[in-house]
């Protein structure tokens, strides 16, 4: 349990009262209560796992593996009585944390030069391969120091601002020889809270690789300097001795803010750009629309409605059918055949359904930590907050199907009541497995452990399934939902599609503008995915989510409006693939980002990558398709209410 205490809750208060979350900064509360330690009081140091990083000179992606700590072939110290790991968030655990307790013994308040950390390690030849093949890769430790991570700091190149970035590197290439780096400067900044009350608020790691260190005594050695480095034999056995200094440098931080150094928005400009290019996407297409509905429907309805009148006064005076005022052409000519049951109707309701969840899980969560309350500081808050909304939201997937398989006159109801919580986890689920057998049996410890899957499944299993069932039976429950227009007996013919209307073309042109809305978020959320790093631009996140939802649902009206204007009344599908569409651009960007800025040494990194970017294609496309599918469904809907048919 995490204890909040007043002086938090305060800050809480205060950061409510005073939101205005902007889109640039970053907005979050502190979540965890501050811990003071009083002068030589031990800090503890926790190390996390191995990451693939980005440094600044080198933003290529080598591998997507991440390794335990305390992975042999590195040989780093164990503490006496063994690590122990520290007890983490589901989403902690999900998203790759691996804690545990480290050696290294601060002190508050006193600086150390030449600590020991264990007496000489052996790397034979093939622990020297593996280790220089993850220096290559510019992997990076991982330490947590009082919950802050250990940083390098780097510099905006535009603004000549400083900011930490979290992590170091396990060794640098110096030419072409990989020099391991066995010794850190760790330097820690504190905060006096009080009288003899010290606070973390900041945590600086250089580290160096010094060849001429010896250990003297336990905690005691003698370090190098750094004229010579150490590099790893490949042929022989090198002796390696770990080392490290602290310095505790005092700073005017206060706890509450520590975390913003950290929280370094890359390139506003580039994101603030993105936003109003989306904008200015939407004004156009919203204005498009809106001219179609407002000035075209219009008209179309009227027509449509003076026709009748004019048909029944000619009936009237005259007793005959006045041929001159057939109506020839529109999409009023499908009245009979727009709300005909759709090919697989079943599978569409469930997709919808699943969708919908999706679409409730990913605008909570995102306004959630636009609000605030996914501090960077809470672990894994933000994986976890997926789960349980997802979860939670089973109720909203299985409500939805049922009522849309109503709609299209639906019989199989047991089936849509079990596919719907089945479909989509179990596809999620057996890829995120299987993927998981790679990482296991490439022998990495990124792996997700097997108990936290077990407990996935059962989370779903046991709350999520009985929701989405409880769902699906109280939409059953409700009145169906009536088409303002009858179905003829007979489908009407369709004429031959032409042009963009066609499906391809038309799928094509409507997918990119969705995706336009995000694909700089989508840019950012790959890279802090793929580089473990924190993600925290939910202002920006959050206003590309409502643009996309824009986008996705004018431009597929659009399209429907055009369809149904050709005389093709099969706009349930269409609709769902036009705005979905947009899914095979968020993989063809994948596979764009993995031309370019990725280079994998093994195969199996290649299959993860491949893999987890179909995985999240998949859950994109569902999600579009989903809004796409609404929005013509209220415009279809909308549009036939509005003319009188006999
Ligand atoms: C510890 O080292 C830091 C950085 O070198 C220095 O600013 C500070 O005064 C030192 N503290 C003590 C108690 O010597």
């Amino acid at each position: 349990m995490r204890r909040i205490d007043i002086s938090t809750s305060g800050a809480i208060l205060a950061s409510l009262l005073a939101i205005v979350p902007s889109p640039a900064s970053a907005f979050y509360f502190p979540g965890v209560a501050p811990t003071s330690y009083k002068n030589g009081d031990a800090v503890p140091l926790h190390v996390n796992h191995l990451t693939p990083a980005d440094s600044q000179n080198d933003p290529k992606l080598r591998s997507v593996f991440s390794f335990d700590y305390y992975h042999p072939p590195f040989h780093f110290c164990k503490p006496k009585d063994g690590p122990q790991y520290i007890r983490e968030s589901l989403g902690s655990i999900l998203f790759g944390d691996r804690i545990q307790t480290s050696p290294f013994d601060l002190r508050m308040g006193i600086n150390e030069t030449c600590k020991a950390l264990c007496p000489e390690e052996t790397f034979s030849p093939q622990d020297a391969v593996f280790v220089n093949q993850r220096i290559y890769q510019g992997y990076d430790l991982n330490w947590l120091v009082d919950g802050l991570p250990a940083a390098q700091v780097f510099v905006e190149k535009d603004s000549d601002e400083p900011f930490y970035s979290p992590g170091f590197a396990l060794g640098t290439v110096d030419g072409e020889e990989p020099n391991f780096n066995n010794h850190y400067d760790i330097y820690v900044d504190f905060h006096k809270a009080g009288p003899d009350q010290f606070r973390v608020v900041g945590v600086l790691v250089v580290p160096f690789s010094l060849k001429e260190s010896r250990f003297i005594e336990e905690g005691r050695a003698e370090c190098g300097d750094t004229a010579a480095a150490v590099a790893l034999d490949e042929n022989a056995e090198t002796k390696v001795t770990f080392t490290y200094s602290v310095y505790w440098r005092e700073n005017s931080t206060p706890f509450a803010t520590r975390w913003d150094k950290y929280l370094h928005v890359y390139d506003p400009k580039i994101h603030w750009f993105s936003l109003v290019n989306s904008a200015v996407i939407v004004v156009f297409l919203i204005g498009m629309v809106s001219t179609i509905l407002v000035r075209t429907l219009k008209k179309d309805i009227a027509r449509y409605n003076r026709l009748d009148q004019l048909a029944l006064d000619d009936f009237g005076e005259t007793g005959g059918a006045g041929d001159d005022i057939q109506e020839d052409s529109g999409w009023k000519l499908v009245h009979g055949d727009v709300f005909r049951t759709p090919k697989n109707p079943l599978l569409l309701s469930v997709l919808i359904g699943n969708g919908a969840q999706l679409f409730m899980m990913a605008g909570l969560t995102i306004a959630f930590a636009l609000l605030g309350f996914l501090s960077p500081s809470n672990r894994g808050a933000l994986g976890t907050v997926v789960i349980v909304f997802y979860t939670l939201f089973g109720f909203i997937g299985g409500y939805v199907s049922s009522r849309v398989y109503k709609f299209f006159n639906g019989e199989s109801w047991k089936l849509c009541f079990f596919y719907t919580p089945f479909a989509l986890p179990v596809i999620v689920f057996a890829t995120f497995f299987l993927l998981n057998l790679f990482v296991w049996g490439r022998g990495a410890s990124g792996a997700v452990p097997f108990t936290t899957m077990l407990i996935l499944v059962i989370i779903w299993f046991v709350i999520s399934v009985p929701l989405s069932l409880a769902g699906s039976w109280f939409g059953f429950k409700q009145p169906v939902i009536e088409a303002p227009t009858r179905t003829n007996q007979i489908p009407r013919q369709i004429p031959p599609a032409v042009g963009y209307l066609r499906p391809f073309p038309s799928m094509a042109l409507a997918g990119v503008l969705p995706f336009g809305a995000i694909f700089v978020e989508l840019y950012f959320i790959l890279k802090s995915i793929w580089f473990s790093k924190v993600y925290y631009m939910f202002g920006f996140l959050f206003i590309c989510y409502g643009l996309m939802i824009m986008t996705s649902a004018a431009v597929t009206v659009l399209m429907i409006y055009f369809l149904l204007c050709a005389e093709n009344y099969h706009w349930q599908w269409r609709s769902f693939f036009t705005a979905g569409a947009s899914a095979f651009y968020v993989f063809a960007s994948a596979l764009l980002y993995w031309a370019k800025d990725v280079s994998f040494g093994s195969w199996t990194s290649g299959v993860l990558y491949l893999g987890y970017s179909l995985l999240l294609s998949l859950l994109f496309f569902v999600l579009t398709g989903t809004i796409g599918f609404f929005a013509s469904w209220m415009f279809v809907i909308k549009i036939y209410r509005s003319i009188k048919v006999d």
